[in-house]
């Protein structure tokens, strides 16, 4: 098992550039079963995306990843199409269901695995599968399994998310590229890495309008020409490395690779609590601070905070003067970055849903566990802050969803090592 030894206070100065990101890439991935010749550009080299790779070759898709160009091939001659999703593959990579919508709306059934739940909560499916209803599925849940199929094909309807869900309104998008006729998709979610998928669905032939949290995606011709498609920047790999800059740059460090537009919610809060930013086309520069001050926020869908930066949040949070709340109003158990960050000596209560951050408190490292991607990205932040030596276990969680995370800090002079 690998671990991640940092010796904290190492103050950082230099560039980091961010990569493409997980979660565009991942329902792209899915909706490249649509395309014929697919190439994507920009694609970052993690762990997740790999286990999806190899999703679409058991489905019978050819894939060939050029590591040193992150870019990756995909074809679809249509020969030996398996509709199956494996729990083997599913059960350790969620977003694996994407491709149900894929599956269904090209070959009129699929049987995918249900992905089941993970560290941050139970992650139900029941609003993909009511979207997918909507559209004519037939959906039979057996054994762990998902059983979804079409008579004929999916029809084109109105539908209404109870709630806002990523997952489910990228497989209602996914199935309704095939559907007979216009389909309208109501309270959707509109995070930039929805829109991307939207981007790389209109290259398919689709026709598509946003308008709010509404998507109407209308009458279809599928080309089945060559697509390439650059993947958007990850913005929360950039929140995470704007926090680290926020929480130890000597003077400044520069973050490039990215549109600073996408994340206007995120550099607000940011502001409020002191960090200065300058913004530029396409970086930021991240300034050393004097103090920070305390704020009280709630993760809510784009564009509100996201939830995927709440961990990293909360280490900042506990070198701010004052007592910050954050409310975690996604997922019902996204808060096991606590207990570990209590042990480094973070004074941090949690009262329904809310996390209490007294600060500013001195960190001091500490042997801890990663559980969870985000929760493990903010180890790392407060190794970087902490006093002496911390040394994070577990770091397969990292490896999901951060590429070159220990390159791209010690390049800004962190000492920070995998062993
Ligand atoms: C996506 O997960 C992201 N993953 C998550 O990032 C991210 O935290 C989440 O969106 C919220 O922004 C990918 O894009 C691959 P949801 P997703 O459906 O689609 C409930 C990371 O760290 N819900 O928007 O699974 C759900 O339980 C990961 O990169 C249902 O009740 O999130 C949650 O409470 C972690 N029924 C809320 O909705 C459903 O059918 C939002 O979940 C689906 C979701």
């Amino acid at each position: 098992m690998q671990k991640l030894l940092i010796k904290g206070k190492r103050e950082l100065s230099g560039k980091i550039s961010i990569s493409g990101s997980k979660n565009a890439t991942l329902p792209i991935l899915a909706a490249s079963i649509l395309g014929k010749q697919v190439t994507l550009k920009n694609i970052p080299l993690v762990k997740d995306i790999f286990t999806m790779v190899e999703l679409l070759n058991f489905i019978g898709l050819e894939t060939k990843i050029y590591k040193k160009k992150n870019i990756i091939k995909i074809k679809n001659s249509g020969t030996k199409i398996n509709t199956l999703a494996p729990y083997k593959l599913v059960k350790t990579m969620r977003a694996g269901v994407l491709v149900l919508g894929s599956l269904l709306t090209k070959y009129g059934k699929a049987k995918v695995s249900l992905p089941g739940g993970c560290a941050i909560g139970s992650r139900p499916v029941d609003l993909h599968l009511f979207a997918l209803k909507k559209l004519g599925a037939k959906i039979k849940i057996k054994d762990g399994y998902i059983f979804a199929e079409v008579k004929k094909r999916l029809k084109g309807t109105t539908i209404l998310f109870p709630s806002v869900s990523v997952g489910a309104t990228e497989n209602a998008l996914l199935a309704s590229i095939n559907a007979e006729g216009k389909t309208i998709l109501k309270n959707c979610a509109i995070e930039p890495e929805v829109l991307d998928l939207i981007s790389f669905l209109k290259k398919l032939g689709a026709i598509i309008k946003v308008k709010g949290r509404t998507i109407i995606i209308s009458k279809n011709k599928i080309k089945s020409f060559k697509i390439i498609h650059k993947i958007i920047f990850d913005r929360i790999e950039l929140g995470t490395y704007m926090i680290a800059g926020a929480l130890m740059a000597k003077k400044e460090i520069t973050i490039n690779n990215i549109d600073p537009k996408i994340v206007k919610s995120e550099i607000e809060i940011l502001k409020k609590i002191g960090v200065k930013i300058i913004k530029k086309k396409n970086s930021v520069i991240i300034k050393k601070n004097k103090s920070l001050r305390k704020i009280n926020i709630k993760t809510r869908p784009y564009p509100g905070f996201p939830t995927d930066l709440q961990a990293q949040l909360m280490v900042l949070l506990t070198q701010a003067k004052g007592i910050s709340k954050i409310k975690e109003d996604i997922f019902e158990n996204r808060f096991m970055h606590v207990p570990e960050l209590k042990r480094m000596g973070a004074q941090i209560e949690i009262k329904n849903k809310t996390a209490i951050i007294t600060g500013p408190t001195k960190l001091t490292g500490a042997e801890v566990m990663a559980t969870d991607l985000r929760a493990s990205v903010s180890l790392v932040l407060a190794g970087l802050v902490a006093e002496n030596r911390t040394v994070i276990n577990r770091i397969y969680h990292l490896d999901r969803g951060y590429e070159f995370l220990e390159n791209k800090l010690k390049s800004c002079k962190a000492e920070i090592n995998r062993v």
